[in-house]
């Protein structure tokens, strides 16, 4: 029985995007208090998650150990709990991570238990290594490495079942299989589950991931949810408009909206971006439907999502080079979106409130989006 938690996408932050595996106790330490100091714990995040790179060495009893960045973690769950905030950490089914460090392999139980008594509240477990040791095993028999891969993410998610405490289950794999198809039967028990291979801080990247998700939003509801990866707000070369495109996509995708920028070094404007509650709100509202997508129309990106009580969020997105302005504009159409007249709304990056005519005029700038929620669209008539 998976454990009641994740009702709306996670929200937090994870290590991996800004500090790859250099990360350290200070910086998590660091990334807590500034979610707490920018608002970001007042505007829904909550866990702050080490990723690859903390693991030490087993002892003579196959004790996991953290390594000297990390020199106590019960006390740095202590302080990330002392804040209101919740700790996640990071492991492999295989005998190695990504990055080379300790896995799980044959201590599933074993780490299990060594994360609820550190008091950890989430763990991602990402295949790696039990990748190649699937193939060696059965090499060609396709149908065996799946079931295989099925019952090391059902172990884990046993072993942290019996380690007795409510712990978010977020599994990355990619690119071996449809892992939407079974991520969620409760054998696994995954909250969550990686898409698409690892993201980058490039706006390419940013709609390659999000238009790969078309498609995905039925295997999506309260308690599992696809997993375009981390955010990159605030990371490499994204523009202001590539930061609040990204956050609004991953909103309308309600996916889990893990910041992966420094928390305690963010420009004003990023962390504009990330605590901006009208979008928030549409990522975590209740009814818990990932958006799909309209339709699209040249370079630009009509996507729209379910809201509770009846309402419609409605995002276009130019992800091209061309600029839509004056003699130059992109219109809605108001239909392929279902809609009929016109309609109440409000811009959610501005805050203003909006009328939509059919054939609505929309001026974008390239790379920039324009999101809107409405509240009560009219279908007919
Ligand atoms: C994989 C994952 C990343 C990150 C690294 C760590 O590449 O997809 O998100 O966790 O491993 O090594």
């Amino acid at each position: 029985q998976a454990t009641p938690v994740a009702a709306t996408p996670p929200m937090g932050w994870n290590s991996w995007n800004y500090f790859a595996e250099k990360v350290t106790d200070a910086d998590v330490r660091a990334a807590a208090d500034a979610m707490v100091a920018s608002g970001m714990r007042d505007a829904g995040y909550v866990y702050v998650n080490i990723d690859d790179g903390w693991q030490g060495q087993r002892d003579a009893n196959g004790v996991i150990h953290s390594n000297a960045r990390f020199p106590d973690m019960k006390a740095l769950a202590d302080y990330v709990h002392a804040r209101g905030l919740k700790l996640g950490i990071y492991s492999s089914p295989g005998p190695k991570t990504c990055a080379g460090y300790a896995g799980s392999l044959g201590h599933e139980k074993q780490d299990a238990k060594t994360y609820a008594e550190w008091g950890v509240d989430y763990l991602k477990y990402d295949l790696c290594s039990f990748g190649e040791l699937m193939k060696s095993t059965a090499p060609s028999n396709p149908e065996q490495q799946m079931r295989m891969m099925h019952e090391a993410y059902a172990t884990m998610r046993t072993a942290l079942n019996e380690a007795g405490r409510p712990i978010v289950y977020s599994l990355c794999q990619y690119g071996v299989d449809a892992v939407w198809e079974w991520a969620a039967d409760p054998k696994v028990g995954a909250n969550l589950w990686r898409t698409t291979g690892d993201i980058a801080p490039h706006g390419e990247f940013v709609y390659a991931i999000a238009t790969m998700q078309a498609g995905l939003a039925n295997y999506a509801g309260p308690g599992h949810w696809n997993d375009p990866d981390m955010l990159e707000v605030g990371n490499g070369d994204l523009t202001e408009a590539e930061n609040r495109t990204h956050f609004s996509w991953w909103a309308m995708l309600a996916a889990p909206l893990l910041a992966g920028n420094d928390l305690a070094h963010m420009k004003p404007e990023v962390k504009a971006v990330l605590t901006r509650r009208e979008v928030i709100a549409i990522d975590q509202d209740p009814l818990g439907k990932q958006g799909t997508r309209a339709y699209t129309d040249g370079e630009v990106e009509v996507w729209t999502k379910p809201l509770s009580h009846g309402g419609l969020a409605v995002a276009v997105f130019n992800v091209g080079d061309t600029r839509y302005a004056g003699t130059h504009p992109f219109r809605l159409d108001l239909k392929r979106l279902g809609l009929h007249g016109k309609q109440q709304g409000t811009d959610l990056w501005t805050g203003n409130a909006v009328t939509l005519d059919d054939h609505q005029v929309v001026g974008l700038a390239s790379h920039d989006v324009w999101l809107v929620r409405i509240d009560a669209p009219h279908t007919a008539g």
